[in-house]
């Protein structure tokens, strides 16, 4: 009798787990629990059993009826949860395209930096770096800006001790180059600069600046102003014009500004980008190149400025905060 109980017990499970819609619930309601149900029959079995049999199968068979009323109302609620016309399938449209993770990116000086970097080389411009702890002579002495110059007063420049500093400009990472190369040369170096200025929309004590120099047998104003051409093509579009202003530089002769005419903001203008001019001879013989032998160009460009006019960006500060809102939109 026990054994056809739990036989039961089994065959009523298997048959709950089968079901799978209300109507099939249904059927298993009215075959294992209804009037004429398989529930009923087993009670009758109590007649036929012996006496000492009778206790345990009966309350056995009542643990049994609850059980499965039990199950049966859960899985009523189960299938009840479901929608009427829910598709049947996993919960999730493997489909869909899914949500872009959320990544870092490349900051925009860096981006423009990469950029800069890409455009020279296509030029044949190899990329040199230097230390942004710079000696005297290599910022100062040896680009031809004597002991009493101006731009040594220590009010311009963070000074560390009598004889170092941080490098007020890249122009310190031509000095390097040629004191360790024979001629010819053609290099550009990226990387910080450091002035003592008051933090506003167009200054920061720290910035980044391009420096480039070539030195070959007769370099020319021509082939300076080119390169400065392409250079702008590539980096504000095919329209942009390039107009040299003359200008000082204690390291170039003749010296001058460097303007691009070029779109920002809608408005078509010229912008100042830096400075260039051909290598003074004194600082061919600083660095032990035959000024009558070897002639060239250099250059120095503020990257903040490039990045800032191509992205009409309209505050310096905004490039350092590392403020997500901004940075993300580039
Ligand atoms: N070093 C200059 C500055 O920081 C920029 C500069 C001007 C660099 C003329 C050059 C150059 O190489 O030829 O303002």
């Amino acid at each position: 009798m026990l054994e056809r109980m739990s036989q039961l017990e089994a065959e009523a499970d298997a048959a709950l787990s089968a079901v799978e819609d209300a109507a099939a619930l249904e059927a298993f309601r009215i075959e294992y629990l209804g009037s004429k149900g398989k529930l009923k029959a087993a009670m009758a079995w109590l007649k036929d059993a012996s006496k000492e049999d009778k206790p345990k199968l009966g309350a056995g068979l009542n643990v049994l009826k609850q059980k499965i009323e039990g199950a049966f109302e859960e899985k009523k609620a189960a299938l009840g949860d479901a929608k009427p016309h829910a598709a049947k399938g996993p919960a999730i449209d493997v489909t869909e395209p899914g949500l872009p993770p959320r990544t870092g990116r490349v900051h925009v000086l860096t981006q423009v930096i990469n950029e800069l970097v890409e455009v020279f080389a296509r030029m044949g411009f190899d990329v040199e770096r230097g230390p942004e702890i710079e000696d005297d002579h290599h910022n100062f002495v040896a680009l031809n800006i004597p002991p009493h110059h101006p731009a040594r007063d220590p009010n311009d420049n963070f000074y560390i001790d009598d004889t170092h500093l941080l490098r007020t400009q890249t122009s310190t990472v031509q000095i390097r180059v040629m004191e360790k190369t024979e001629p010819p040369v053609r290099i550009v170096s990226l990387g910080r600069v450091y002035r003592p200025d008051t933090h506003d929309a167009t200054h920061s004590s720290m910035f980044h600046q391009i420096e480039g120099l070539y030195v070959d047998k007769d370099v020319s104003m021509v082939d300076l102003k080119t390169t400065l051409l392409q250079f702008a093509h590539a980096m504000f579009g095919p329209e942009a014009e390039v107009r040299l202003r003359p200008s000082y530089f204690p390291f170039t002769e003749p010296s001058a500004e460097l303007d691009i005419k070029m779109q920002v903001r809608g408005v078509y203008d010229w912008v100042e980008i830096g400075g260039c001019g051909m290598v003074d001879p004194a600082v061919f013989e600083a660095v032990g190149y035959d000024p009558e032998v070897w002639t060239g160009f250099a250059f120095g460009l503020g990257i903040e400025r490039v990045a800032m006019r191509r992205y009409g960006i309209e505050d310096i500060r905004w490039l350092y905060e590392n403020d997500v809102r901004f940075l993300r939109q580039f």
